[in-house]
C-alpha cells in the first residue's frame, strides 16, 4: 500500500506555503481513512457531543451564530483509531514543515466540526486576540460527493487579493498561514462535516 500523506505530498505542502503561504492537496489520506473519519463525526453528532463553537477567547468568549454556525467537538488522542491515525499524519506533516520552514511548530490541536444546512462563519482570521500561537491552520473536508452547487466553499482572501473558492470534498486538504490568511464559510445546502485544526508556536505572550 502506498503511504499517504507520500513524501512528495510533503514536500509539496512545504513549498507551497513558503512560495505562496497556503496549499490545496485533493488526496491527503485514504479514502478508507477519510471514510472512517466522516462516520466517526456523524456518529459523535447523532450522541450529541458535538457542541455550537464559541468564538473568542477568555472573557471574551461565545457562542454567536451570526457569526459562525457549526458545531464543534476538539479531538484527544486515544479516542478512536481513526483519530489516532489522522493525529499520526499531522504528525508528520508537522515535523515536515519545521523542517523545511523552520516555524517551529510545537503541537496540533483539532475538532470536528459539523455545519448544518445553512450554517456559515463570517470572514475571520484564526487568531484570538490575546493569543499569537496558531500559526499554521490545517482544515480537512470529510464529504463524499460534494456537488458544486451545494455551496459551502471555504472562501479564502488570497495576499495577493484574489478570492479562491474550495469545495469542501472528502479527501482535501487546505493548509494556510493562520496569520496572512483571512476567510469564511458560505452556507451550504446540506450537511458539512470537516476536520479543523491549528499547528501552533509556543506563545510569546503571557495572557
Ligand atoms: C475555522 C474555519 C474553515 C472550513 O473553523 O476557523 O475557518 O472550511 N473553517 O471549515
Ligand atoms: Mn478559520
Amino acid at each position: 500500500m502506498s503511504e499517504y500523506p507520500s513524501p512528495e505530498q510533503l514536500s509539496s505542502i512545504v513549498d507551497d506555503l513558503a512560495e505562496q503561504g497556503w496549499s490545496l492537496q485533493p488526496d491527503f489520506l485514504t479514502q478508507a481513512l477519510t471514510l472512517e473519519l466522516a462516520e466517526e463525526c456523524r456518529k459523535r453528532a447523532a450522541q450529541g457531543t458535538l457542541l455550537p463553537a464559541s468564538i473568542g477567547r477568555g472573557q471574551r468568549q461565545a457562542v454567536q451564530e451570526g457569526i459562525r454556525g457549526d458545531r464543534i467537538q476538539w479531538l484527544e488522542p486515544g479516542q478512536s483509531h481513526a483519530c489516532d491515525q489522522y493525529l499520526a499524519k499531522l504528525e508528520s506533516l508537522r515535523q515536515a514543515i519545521n523542517q523545511g520552514l523552520y516555524l517551529g511548530l510545537e503541537d496540533y490541536e483539532s475538532h470536528f466540526a459539523l455545519y448544518p444546512p445553512g450554517a456559515f462563519y463570517k470572514k475571520h482570521v484564526d487568531r484570538f486576540r490575546d493569543d499569537d500561537r496558531r500559526a499554521v491552520s490545517v482544515v480537512l473536508y470529510l464529504n463524499q460527493q460534494w456537488q458544486a452547487e451545494q455551496g459551502g466553499e471555504l472562501r479564502l482572501h488570497l495576499p495577493d487579493g484574489q478570492v479562491c473558492d474550495v469545495q469542501p470534498q472528502a479527501g482535501v486538504l487546505v493548509i494556510f498561514l493562520s496569520a496572512g490568511m483571512p476567510h469564511e464559510v458560505l452556507p451550504a445546502q446540506r450537511e458539512r462535516l470537516s476536520l479543523t485544526g491549528w499547528f501552533r508556536r509556543r506563545g510569546s505572550s503571557s495572557l
